[in-house]
């Protein structure tokens, strides 16, 4: 029987509703929200406005480019967390409102196995490759850096965290420090593709935690680095902002990989993928799958529309809880954190 499913990812400061057919994604739409741009970070209370404006038009639209109307819809998958409590709470009560008016069932869907469960997103022409279970998965986000061992679709082990900054903060507060535009990351990777990745040493982090980051000392050093150049040359960002992207972006690849090469080792487990918004970064990417044909290693990169926020992974994440009979009460509330998930 097929099984049609309606998700809504609205954790952050994108709005996105999606629809599957069992895994095939039938329609994937996504309002981003400028707004934030001019502030140079996502304040909270414009996002949450902003998603109770797009959310609407958002999942209409991608009803009707699915063909479906909403009869149809076997489940309503919704980020329940972690995120901006104000942009969750409309993505919720939308959830609700919806499943009260047509009695749906709801499921709720973990933000972060989301973007691990993007994976297993079909295409209507084409299959698209997946990982063997166990999989590890390197996921990096704007507010988490994990590595998480993936037994099956809902059977999740987190073995290696970030103890401060996730890697997404690291690239965001760097691009801040030398004046780039808000979200950062993406910036970065376009101007280091001109730099030297040699140019400049940071610091690398020792942490205690075997698999554990630590991306704030990097963060540290770069802003002295900068702040002691610029009493020398008022200009040197200016003059030396491509170096300065390439090396900071090869510190943060190799602080990455160090820890994923020795989970690899340790656990035994060759397939690897990435994901969440830093897997689109293109240093990242060659340098997992370098590492990977080094290692013997089945390396699994996210298409990259299907790397930043999106509903399709909260849809297909909702399959695979749907078909397991996980359906969410209707008193269910948003959570920030995810250790309150
Ligand atoms: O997964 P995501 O869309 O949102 C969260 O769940 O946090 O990730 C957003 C993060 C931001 O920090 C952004 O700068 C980063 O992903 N990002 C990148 C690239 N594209 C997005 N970082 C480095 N290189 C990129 N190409
Ligand atoms: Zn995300």
């Amino acid at each position: 029987m097929d099984i049609t499913i309606l998700g809504i990812e609205s954790s952050c400061d994108d709005t996105s509703a999606a629809v599957i057919r069992n895994r095939t994604l039938l329609s994937n739409v996504i309002a981003s929200q400028a707004v934030h741009v001019k502030y140079g970070g996502v304040i909270p209370e414009l996002a949450s406005r902003a998603h109770q404006q797009n959310i609407i038009p958002v999942v209409d639209t991608a009803l009707k480019e699915a063909g479906v109307t909403a009869d149809k819809i076997d489940a309503i998958a919704f980020t329940r967390g972690p995120g901006l409590l104000g942009s969750l709470l409309v993505g919720v009560s939308f959830a609700k409102g919806l499943s009260i008016a047509r009695n749906i069932p709801m499921v709720e869907v973990n933000h972060l196995q989301g973007h691990i469960l993007s994976h297993f997103i079909d295409l209507p022409d084409r299959d698209l490759p997946h990982p063997d279970f166990p999989f590890l998965c390197l996921l990096v986000s704007g507010g988490h850096t994990q590595i998480v061992e993936v037994r099956s679709p809902l059977d999740m082990r987190i073995i290696g965290t970030t103890i401060d900054d996730a890697a997404g903060e690291a690239f965001d507060k760097c691009a801040k420090v030398m004046g780039l535009p808000y979200p950062g990351g993406p910036v970065i990777d376009r101007l280091a593709k001109e730099g030297d990745p040699r140019a400049f040493a940071f610091a690398k982090p020792h942490v205690e935690g075997e698999f554990d980051y630590s991306f704030s000392g990097l963060k540290t050093s770069f802003l002295y680095t900068l702040r002691d150049a610029v009493k020398q040359d008022a200009d040197f960002v200016e003059h030396h902002k491509a170096d300065l992207c390439a090396s900071l972006q090869r510190t943060i690849v190799d602080i990455l990989l160090d820890k994923l090469i020795r989970a690899s080792k340790q656990t035994g487990i060759r397939d690897i993928a990435i994901a969440g918004g830093v897997s689109a970064n293109s240093g990242l990417r060659d340098g997992i799958v370098e590492a990977g044909r080094r290692r013997g290693w089945r390396t699994f990169l996210p298409e990259f529309r299907f790397t930043t926020d999106n509903a399709a992974m909260i849809a297909v994440s909702g399959y695979y809880r749907y078909m397991d009979g996980r359906i969410s009460s209707l008193d269910i509330s948003p959570v920030a954190r995810l250790s309150d998930l």
